[in-house]
């Protein structure tokens, strides 16, 4: 049965939160890792959404991998597969994750997408990828949801609010401190993404993923129906 979007669960505890950062390297990484997990909802939403469905996860975009921590913390043991283009963010992934059970971190771009049938996950990385590869990266993730489970994508959207323009300003100094290589390239539209999930014939919702940020983040949540049980 899969959750309503936005229902909770158990989320680690701040000892939990301390003990994973301490995994990773340098005290500025430890600091990112320490306030993300503490403070970013999108993890616990996405917990709950494995959860309710537990199987395999792709998570594109995974940066240090911290969805799989999460996911550990809260007891959830699903096969992880996480991509990841950027070289040092897969080596800290790694170095990280001696802890972690059948978790693994591939040097990958998104496209072409390995075969994969489970959840597939791309948190804050779509608006990195031109309009063109987001069309493509979102049909190859459609094609890799398995019955009963969810794609799920934490994008911010492009509109007319306040957010979206401080959003803009934000991603500027992101670029400058080269955390994140090459910078954002397309902000989608609410529809430019909702089109292609219809057409596949997916039920789509959409919740507003801000946190404490002033970002326009929101998260969308496509299901697959599960196949219905033999009578
Ligand atoms: C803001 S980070 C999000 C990391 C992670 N999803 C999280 O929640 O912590 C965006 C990530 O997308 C990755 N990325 C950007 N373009 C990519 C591409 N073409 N293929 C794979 N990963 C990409 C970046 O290297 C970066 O690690």
């Amino acid at each position: 049965m899969s959750p309503a979007l936005g229902e909770k669960i158990a989320i680690p505890s701040p000892e939990s939160t301390d003990k994973i950062s301490s995994c990773f390297n340098g005290d500025w990484l430890r600091g990112y890792v320490r306030g993300k997990l503490r403070n970013d909802p999108v993890y616990a939403e996405s917990a709950a959404i494995i959860a309710a469905f537990p199987a395999p996860i792709l998570d594109i975009g995974c940066g240090p991998g911290l969805l799989a921590h999460y996911l550990n913390a809260c007891g959830i043991q699903v096969p992880y597969h996480g991509l990841d283009t950027d070289r040092r963010k897969i080596d800290s992934a790694r170095a990280a994750a001696t802890g972690l059970e059948n978790v693994c971190f591939e040097q990958a771009d998104c496209l072409p997408l390995p075969a994969w049938q489970g959840h597939v996950m791309m948190i804050d990385v779509l608006h990195y990828l031109d309009a063109g590869k987001q069309a493509l990266l979102l049909h190859a993730a459609i094609s890799r949801i398995a019955p009963g489970a969810s794609l799920t994508i934490r994008t911010v959207i492009r509109d007319r609010s306040w957010r979206f323009h401080v959003t803009r300003v934000e991603e500027t100094f992101i670029r400058s401190s080269r955390w994140i290589q090459g910078g954002v390239k397309h902000y989608p539209r609410i529809d430019e993404l909702m089109r292609p999930l219809e057409d596949a014939g997916l039920a789509a919702e959409t919740l507003p993923m801000f946190g404490y940020t002033p970002f326009n983040s929101y998260l969308l949540v496509a299901r697959r129906e599960p196949v219905p049980a033999a009578t």
